[in-house]
């Protein structure tokens, strides 16, 4: 079959590989009919995650029909359209008794990429991100084997177009969640730094949930134009507004700050080039440069949720002014299986539309091109999704 396969930074591939196979009784086999790339993918595009290895497939936000079950397989059949939650979850261990599905401590085979780790397990399996992760190969391929076939795959009623549900395997969800975790209620003021895909999808679940004034801050101006025309967000572009912070204080109540910050960048943030020679000489594994504007936006009591990425450590964390404030941090990877079957529902009732943030989409043949797209934020690229068979 074909695959996107990785063979080094700014490296990847469309090759011919083997065909997937049933390794365990509970595995389906997946034919992929639509998939997308994360800034997750980014991340490992860009070599910043340690144990990626040259021919691994990459893909974890993906959909399509079951072509072959696995003899313990009984909550799907062979035809069934279904859509992936990223996260490989058992759905029976402690931390999936919680609903904390991301934190499995079943599936993953690999090391996890927590520093001071001691004895606790990893947290769960992702598709195609790196060994540190169980190694899993991912779904920008023709077909994907999936685990754990009884707990994570999703049937789409009839009649939902692919590109209506295809976001519920990863970045719906996590917007969804990271605005939920901000404490959105009717009223809220929040502040999402980052108007990449995951905040475009937390702009509209905060709109959802009731927001009042979103402030969103990035420094790509057509991407914070279709936040400010799709979602009503208050545009700052922080290459035209020194201080990002101070600019959302004076535009609140009381010159208080906003009830919450999201953390939609994470750990490539751009805007400290103190920060970026540390981490390219790797004294410093993370900018923390968006995390701690979210610090300085927010008000006192005010919560702070972080769907970006981080590895490792940060030294200019201010965890200080945290303590003054009285802040609340709310973060990880997403509860997808938790999440995804009241935001279908939002979807099949038209009150989320994740479709709109597509900008481009191609086969998956010309999988390399769409992430050098989406990288380099050309032809005012907001999200690719891929077609294999096309
Ligand atoms: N928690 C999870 O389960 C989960 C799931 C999906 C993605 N993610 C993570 O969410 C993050 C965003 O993903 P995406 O798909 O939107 O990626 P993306 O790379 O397309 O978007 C990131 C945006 O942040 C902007 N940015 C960079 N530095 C900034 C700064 N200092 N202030 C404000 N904006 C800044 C960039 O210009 C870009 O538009 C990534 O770290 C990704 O790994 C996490
Ligand atoms: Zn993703
Ligand atoms: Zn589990």
């Amino acid at each position: 079959m074909r695959a996107l396969t990785y063979h080094g930074s700014k490296d990847v591939r469309v090759d011919n590989v083997p065909d997937p196979s049933i390794q365990e009784p509970d595995d389906i086999i997946l034919r992929v009919t639509a998939t997308a790339i994360c800034g997750s993918d980014l991340h490992l595009y860009r070599g910043k995650i340690p144990q990626v290895k040259h021919g691994d497939i990459f893909g974890h936000e993906f959909m399509g029909v079951v072509e072959e079950t696995g003899s313990a397989v009984t909550a799907v059949s062979k035809g069934d359209r279904v859509v992936i939650p990223f996260v490989i979850a058992c759905g029976s261990c402690f931390f999936c008794s919680l609903n904390l599905h991301a934190a499995c401590e079943t599936t993953n085979t690999g090391r996890g990429a927590i520093l001071n780790k001691k004895q606790i397990p990893p947290s769960a399996a992702l598709f195609g991100y790196s060994h540190l992760y169980g190694g899993v190969p991912g779904g920008q391929a023709e077909y994907v084997r999936v685990p754990k076939a009884n707990v994570g795959p999703f049937k789409i009623p009839d009649g939902l177009d692919d590109e209506k549900v295809l976001f519920l395997s990863d970045i719906l969800p996590t917007g969804y969640q990271a605005a939920f975790n901000a404490g959105i209620t009717l009223g809220s003021n929040v502040v999402i730094f980052g108007a990449g895909p995951v905040g475009l999808m937390a702009a509209a679940s905060a709109r959802f949930l009731g927001a009042d004034k979103i402030f969103m801050v990035d420094h790509h101006a057509y991407r914070l134009e279709f936040a400010r025309s799709q979602y009503g967000v208050i545009p700052l572009n922080f290459d035209e507004v020194d201080d990002v912070a101070e600019a959302i204080i004076e535009q609140t109540n009381g010159f208080r700050g906003v009830d919450a910050a999201i953390d939609a960048v994470g750990f490539e943030a751009k805007g400290s080039s103190v920060e970026t020679v540390l981490t390219t000489l790797k004294i410093e594994t993370s900018s923390g440069h968006a995390l701690r504007q979210c610090i300085a936006s927010v008000r006192r009591g005010g919560i702070i949720s972080v769907p970006g990425v981080y590895a490792g450590f940060l030294h200019g964390f201010l965890f200080g002014d945290a303590f003054d404030k009285g802040l609340t941090f709310k973060m990880g990877q997403t509860h997808v299986h938790a999440l995804l079957p009241h935001l279908l529902e939002q979807i099949i009732a038209d009150k989320l539309r994740p479709e709109i943030i597509i900008s481009h989409r191609l086969p998956l043949n010309e999988a390399a091109e769409g992430y050098r797209i989406f990288n380099e934020k050309e032809d005012a690229c907001r999200k690719v999704i891929l077609r294999p068979g096309i």
